[in-house]
């Protein structure tokens, strides 16, 4: 696996590939990988002859007060486990080489609409610095396909709409969550619940479960189901953020009857801020 930093040596091994008719899929993450990650890995890897990883925490996504300077970071290990998993390049620039001038100076992508509401109306500024650098990993890789998790469902739709308004020619490919034996999913966050908290994260997504089984008794009072869990998830110790049913497709407001949905919740948990959804087509 090459293990490349700067721009130019990325655009040499790219150039190499290219020339030789290879397809090239980018799987964009924050590193501190888990099997989550590496399902994105799996699902680049049946798609495409060279698999590019990048690893970038990534400041301009994360707000003030939130757990940028704390969060993860494991390249060694992340290393190791992108080598095992057949992946041919790992890119992981540093942070002045993708913000020379500093985060605020830097042009921004802003994808309106989907970015305000849900995470982005706790997080304000989230999903500008999220679509700005997958912009930028989009510019600097130029792969034909770049593969993101149903995890994190809004980036995803974010993610895909920057990509048609902008004409991006790169196919965005979305993977289902993985979670463990328990149901809570995957992710590098987990890892600061204290061992009271993780046996009740779980509950996140027995939430989401409850109001798929309830949706699909009939019951068609959404507002009213998003409340009674945001209740319950209360009096289970979280400090939910919201509980929302809306359409997959777009985020807007269903009709009664209407298919497919998501369901997404966002909830902290002392100081871990935990998402998840599930999707019923
Ligand atoms: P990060 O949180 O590291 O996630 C990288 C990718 O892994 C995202 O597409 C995310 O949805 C996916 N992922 C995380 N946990 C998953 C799980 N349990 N199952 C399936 N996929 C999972 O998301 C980001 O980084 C950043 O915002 C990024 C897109 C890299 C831009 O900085």
């Amino acid at each position: 696996m090459h293990w490349v930093c700067t721009e130019s040596d990325l655009r040499n091994h790219l150039g190499q590939w290219r020339s030789a008719g290879n397809t090239i899929a980018l799987v964009p993450t924050m590193g501190n990988l888990h099997f989550g990650h590496l399902a994105l890995v799996d699902a680049a890897k049946a798609r495409a002859d060279r698999i590019v990883v990048s690893i970038f925490v990534n400041p301009l996504q994360f707000g003030p007060g939130e757990d940028y300077a704390r969060y993860p970071r494991t390249l060694q290990a992340d290393r190791e486990k992108l080598v095992n998993c057949g992946v041919d390049m790992l890119f992981s620039p540093p942070v002045e080489a993708m913000y020379p001038l500093g985060t605020e100076a830097a042009t921004h992508i802003e994808v309106p609409g989907l970015s305000d509401i849900l995470c982005g109306a706790s997080r304000p500024g989230h999903f500008k610095g999220v679509a700005t650098v997958v912009g930028k990993l989009f510019n600097l890789v130029q792969p034909h396909l770049a593969v993101f998790g149903e995890k994190d469902y809004q980036q995803l739709l974010v993610i895909r709409k920057m990509v048609m308004d902008l004409n991006f020619p790169v196919e965005i490919i979305g993977v289902p969550i993985i979670r463990e034996t328990d149901g809570l999913a995957l992710s590098s966050r987990n890892q600061y619940l204290s061992p009271q908290e993780r046996k009740i994260a779980p509950h996140l997504y027995q939430s989401l479960c409850d109001t798929r089984s309830a949706i699909e008794r009939g019951e068609q009072d959404y507002p009213r189901l998003a409340r009674q869990q945001k209740a319950k998830l209360r009096q289970l110790g979280f400090d939910p953020d919201y509980f929302a049913i809306l359409r997959a497709h777009d985020l807007t407001k269903p009709l009664a009857g209407e298919r497919p949905l998501v369901i997404l919740a966002a909830a902290k948990l002392g100081q871990t801020r935990l998402i998840d959804n599930l999707i019923l087509s």
